[in-house]
């Protein structure tokens, strides 16, 4: 696109990516023979036979759960503190090449910890390259504690008592919830979310990307969160909609996962415009960029091709994604 070079130079805030969903094919091999671990056998499953047919493979999801199974799948190769700081650090480094100045990054707790790792272990790693990231390529960076929805909420709350400390003292920076989405209303999680955010801890949710626009409304009833993640279907509500916009909450957008998980047909059929025109606020995200086709700049111009943005808006847009950052307000100054 001819604003290409416009977008690239943006200084971009990230906020909805999962460090898991950065796990590339290549890394995913690398790190299965490291740690010996055993990949399905291609006669089971052929999309495991190199890390190019797994690449192709991802073109080809039918929904967010024909991608949750793969994503499950290969996180199990991240066993030791170093896989996770690998992981992490791989991603920032592309991050910064697009362009990012901040990024604030899920990752997934439960899916390590029910296959043995520690607590620990998952967040020693990422903390780790984050600190990395901060220091050598001036990136400023926030972890988000998700919980797995598809999972009994009790589990939910072991996670929350063994995150308690973190949370509390910011080495984390909020709580979200990921996962599989019909069948799981976030009310469920009302409990954890009010303790939370007793103790002043911030809160977002995944709502509205495959599940109806009633979770969005719960999200914002029952759980009181400061975002919404994909929130795509909160178009077919206007007073929901004007609710969003009035009270300024961030809706983290991420156009290239909706049309590879079918939730759009195409990027086309997004409400951006819709957004623009109600005052929501919104950033644009690349969510799993290994498995989605593309990081975030890829998304900012997947926007732009569908849209046809003027460079005023796109520069309203980024600048909106620094002030709706959960840092602090010093260094919202500092970036933009
Ligand atoms: N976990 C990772 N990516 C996700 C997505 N797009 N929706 C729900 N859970 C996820
Ligand atoms: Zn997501």
């Amino acid at each position: 696109t001819l604003l290409h070079p416009l977008l690239a130079a943006l200084p971009k805030a990230e906020h909805h990516m999962h460090l898991e969903g950065a796990l590339s094919p290549s890394l995913l091999f690398t790190l299965a023979a490291r740690n010996s671990i055993t990949l399905p056998e291609p006669a089971i499953d052929a999309a495991f036979a190199s890390p190019a047919s797994l690449l192709d493979r991802y073109t080809r999801f039918s929904s967010l759960d024909d991608f949750l199974h793969y994503y499950f799948i290969g996180m199990k190769c991240l066993i030791k503190e170093q896989d996770f700081e690998q992981l992490a650090w791989e991603y920032f480094l592309k991050a910064k090449s697009d362009g990012v100045v901040h990024a604030e990054v899920f990752f997934d707790p439960q899916a390590h910890t029910g296959r043995g790792i520690t607590y620990e272990t998952v967040v020693n790693g990422f903390t780790t390259a984050c600190q990395r990231a901060e220091r050598e390529l001036e990136l400023s960076t926030k972890l988000i504690l998700c919980f797995l929805r598809h999972l009994p909420v009790e589990e939910s709350r072991m996670t929350y008592a063994q995150a308690r400390m973190d949370l509390e003292t910011g080495r984390l920076a909020g709580l979200g919830l990921d996962s599989s989405e019909n069948g799981f209303p976030p009310g469920a999680w009302k409990e954890i979310y009010g303790t939370a955010k007793n103790k002043g801890i911030r809160r977002t949710a995944h709502a509205g990307e495959e599940g109806p626009v009633e979770y969005i409304r719960e999200a914002l009833s029952e759980l009181d969160v400061e975002r919404i993640d994909h929130g795509i279907r909160l178009a077919e509500d206007t007073s929901l909609m004007r609710e969003v916009a009035q009270k300024k909450i961030l809706v983290t957008m991420c156009p290239l996962s909706n049309v590879r998980l079918r939730c759009v047909k195409d990027v086309k059929e997004l409400p951006i415009r819709t957004f623009l025109d109600s005052g929501v606020m919104f950033s644009i995200n690349s969510d799993d960029p290994a498995y989605f086709g593309g990081y975030i700049l890829d998304n900012y111009c997947a926007v732009q091709e569908a849209f046809n943005l003027t460079a005023r808006e796109w520069e309203g847009i980024a600048k909106a994604a620094v002030e709706c950052s959960w840092c602090n307000s010093s260094r919202k100054t500092h970036l933009l």
